[in-house]
């Protein structure tokens, strides 16, 4: 496979030489998602006046003191905050430079719960985010977590202007951001749905927008070369169509593991329907290769993957030869643990290769916010031409909301026979 870079700057994104069509549907779609004068996805972080009031109420938060944000949200309403926080910050904030601690409550899990309740010793923020306003998930945890709300606790809700949930707010006076209507929840991340508690947390907002911005215009010209989620979109799509239904996003960063779960969603809910889709699969590097790397190299060949790596941690550590490691790992001593990683992820590219498996390659420069703002904001505009080469609706979920109905059905069957 040769190699091609599709994208200079903060994300570079490679992919095969192999000259890619545009189907001219797709470029009709194009020519429409640039120009619409709807209120769409990709123009959220250019929405600076919507951007400075979620930073200035943030700060008004941040001023009043606390320690701790709950973000109360499942799906599109969590995985975005989610994704961009992991990648920033990973295990470990740093209250050093304003980091707060951010707990998520997504699924009903007691225990999980319990332990928040117990950690929220200290003053905490609880952000409520549900477009719908009537997520079963969203409203018990809620129920629960507001429930133990002390004095110098704050709230707010981030839904869409005039759900159940807004009306509810209003009545409690807490603080209420509103999503946007026209954007799906996994589509609305650099919206107050996840701008909001990002930068409560101590996330600088303004460069992962920036990020996001700073990609898009090459992300809507109708110019394969030049386009990289257009490349990217046009690749999975031809490698489907060959039966590679499932398509591996290959982390060799662990911190962009939530990125991957965000991604997953992103492809499952926009892609899945009418018979169709792609099975969105995450995997992290290295530590995969140690546990389904036989599978992927000897088992069906039914897998398209994308590898996405950095190429700057920042820090490195470097193998001495003190204890004589050189015997245990020949060529060992010396060398950075980038430079092995490299070489790691260099051999599982070559062993595909091998194989005849098709991959691409993402390299952020960076885990920085404008690294990972490009890379959400270039992933989702490669979904909504995904869908379109499909042949699938990227914006509805119809059976999600299928099963939400049949739980307030199965839930309402309890009240009656209790
Ligand atoms: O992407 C979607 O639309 C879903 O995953 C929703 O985000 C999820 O079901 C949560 O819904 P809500 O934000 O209405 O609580």
């Amino acid at each position: 496979m040769v190699q091609k870079r599709g994208n200079v700057g903060d994300l570079d994104v490679l992919i095969s030489k192999e000259r890619l069509a545009v189907p001219r549907k797709l470029l009709k779609y194009i020519d429409e998602f640039k120009n619409t004068s709807a209120e769409i996805f990709w123009k959220l972080p250019f929405d600076d006046s919507g951007i400075a009031k979620i930073g200035k109420l943030a700060d008004q938060y941040r001023a009043k003191g606390f320690e701790n944000v709950v973000v109360i949200g499942i799906g599109g309403s969590s995985l975005g905050t989610l994704a961009v926080w992991k990648a920033l910050r990973g295990a470990c904030p740093e209250p050093g430079r304003g980091d707060k601690k951010l707990f998520f409550a997504e699924t009903l899990d007691v225990r999980r719960l319990s332990r928040l309740l117990k950690k929220l010793r200290s003053p905490s923020v609880f952000v409520v985010v549900s477009k719908s306003g009537t997520t079963t998930e969203t409203i018990a945890n809620t129920a629960v977590l507001l429930d133990q709300m002390k004095n110098k606790d704050q709230a707010a809700v981030v839904t869409d202007r005039d759900s159940k949930l807004w009306h509810w707010a209003q009545k409690r006076g807490f603080d209420i951001l509103e999503s946007p209507r026209q954007v799906g929840g996994r589509y609305s991340v650099f919206s107050a749905v996840g701008l909001f508690p990002l930068a409560l947390g101590g996330v600088d907002i303004r460069r992962l927008v920036a990020g996001a911005r700073q990609i898009n215009p090459d992300c809507l010209l109708a110019n394969t070369e030049a386009n990289p989620a257009l490349r990217s979109a046009l690749t999975i799509w031809k490698h489907w169509k060959r039966g590679k239904i499932i398509h591996d996003t290959f982390l060799f960063e662990p911190d962009l593991e939530w990125f991957g779960k965000w991604y997953r969603q992103l492809t499952g809910e926009s892609t899945g329907k009418g018979g169709k889709g792609l099975m969105p699969t995450v995997s992290i590097g290295t530590t995969d290769l140690h546990s389904v790397a036989q599978l992927y190299l000897g088992g069906p060949d039914n897998r398209f993957t994308t590898f996405v790596s950095v190429r700057d941690h920042g820090a490195d550590f470097v193998i001495s030869n003190k204890s004589g490691i050189e015997e245990l790992v020949p060529d060992i001593s010396g060398k950075a643990f980038s430079a092995i990683l490299d070489a790691i992820l260099a051999g599982a590219k070559t062993a595909y290769q091998k194989k005849k498996l098709p991959f691409m390659e993402i390299k952020l420069a960076a885990l920085s916010p404008e690294s990972v703002g490009a890379l959400l904001q270039m992933k989702m505009i490669e979904m909504a031409y995904l869908a379109n080469l499909l042949g699938v609706n990227a914006f509805d979920n119809p059976q999600v909301e299928m099963y939400k109905e049949e739980t307030r059905k199965a839930l309402h069957a309890i009240n009656t026979k209790s």
